[in-house]
């Protein structure tokens, strides 16, 4: 799919459709603006519940709340006209059972006008995904390396190596079979990726996976260098926001303090020029 061809926002059918094709593009927002900047360019954007962690300051993505989430849908909806938004299922409101999912998944789509969401898991899932799915709610799932599980996973590792090979074959298998619409491949090796890619009928989305993936996606601000508190060995900083921005702030502080900011240019007459 070329973002330059696009004329309305993709559906879950159409990035399926793109599978094997033009390598999908897409990125997390949680704000209007950033989506703004990014609808144009992006097939997809992800309201990510790694906005826990870029935005909200917190340790792992396990605290990130359903209010959250709506909060920044709705922040990235009003953002977006050709992209279409996919939402992250937040921790704890998808796992316990089929039901569960869907009221949650069904508010996530209702409140924000979110196209699909994305959840966590591969053969554990695979059950719900078909609930979702035969229930009208387009599901992205994502395997590999799942934020939400960092502590039974033992960290951010990479994930499929050696004997979990097989385990991640059938998780993207099983998501597949169940219906989820594309898959994102996180932290995994890039052979395991290509065979995976290769194996499937649906994209596969990767971060940290392979360039033969049918799409990519990173968080916004690890890659525009926005978010600073450590860089997986799978960003790329296309930018360096954060470090111009500090560096600006510095600037505006020092000018404050020698009084040379605001200038003549930036305060006011008592009357309008004649
Ligand atoms: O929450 C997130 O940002 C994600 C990805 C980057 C895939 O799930």
């Amino acid at each position: 799919m070329s973002a330059t061809a696009k004329k309305r926002a993709p559906l879950p059918d159409d990035i399926r459709a793109a599978k094997g094709g033009t390598p999908l593009v897409s990125l997390t927002a949680y704000t209007t603006p950033m989506a703004q900047m990014m609808d144009a360019h992006c097939d997809f954007v992800l309201v990510g519940d790694s906005v826990g962690m870029v935005l909200h300051g917190l340790p792992s993505t396990l605290g990130v709340t359903m209010e959250m989430m709506i909060m920044h849908g709705q922040a990235v909806a009003r953002g977006l006209r050709q992209a279409m938004m996919v939402i992250d299922m937040p921790f704890g409101s998808y796992e316990e059972n089929p039901a569960q999912a869907f009221r949650n998944a069904a508010r996530l789509m209702a409140e924000t006008g979110a196209g699909a969401v994305k959840l966590e898991g591969g053969v554990d899932m695979a059950d719900t995904i078909a609930f979702l799915v035969a229930r009208g709610i387009p599901v992205m799932a994502h395997i590999g390396l799942t934020p939400q599980s960092v502590n039974t996973l033992g960290g951010y590792k990479v994930q499929g190596r050696g004997d979990a090979r097989a385990a991640l074959v059938a998780d993207a298998q099983a998501v597949s079979d169940a219906g989820a619409f594309a898959v994102v491949l996180e932290k995994i090796p890039a052979t395991l990726a290509d065979e995976v890619t290769a194996m499937i009928p649906i994209p596969t989305i990767g971060i940290g996976a392979s360039p033969g993936c049918d799409g990519q996606i990173l968080v916004v601000d690890d890659m525009l260098g926005l978010f600073t508190a450590f860089k997986a060995k799978f960003v790329k900083r296309y930018a360096q926001l954060g470090d111009d921005g500090e560096a600006a702030i510095a600037a505006y502080a020092a000018e404050v303090r020698a009084r040379t900011f605001p200038a003549a240019a930036h305060i006011f007459a008592d009357e309008l020029p004649q």
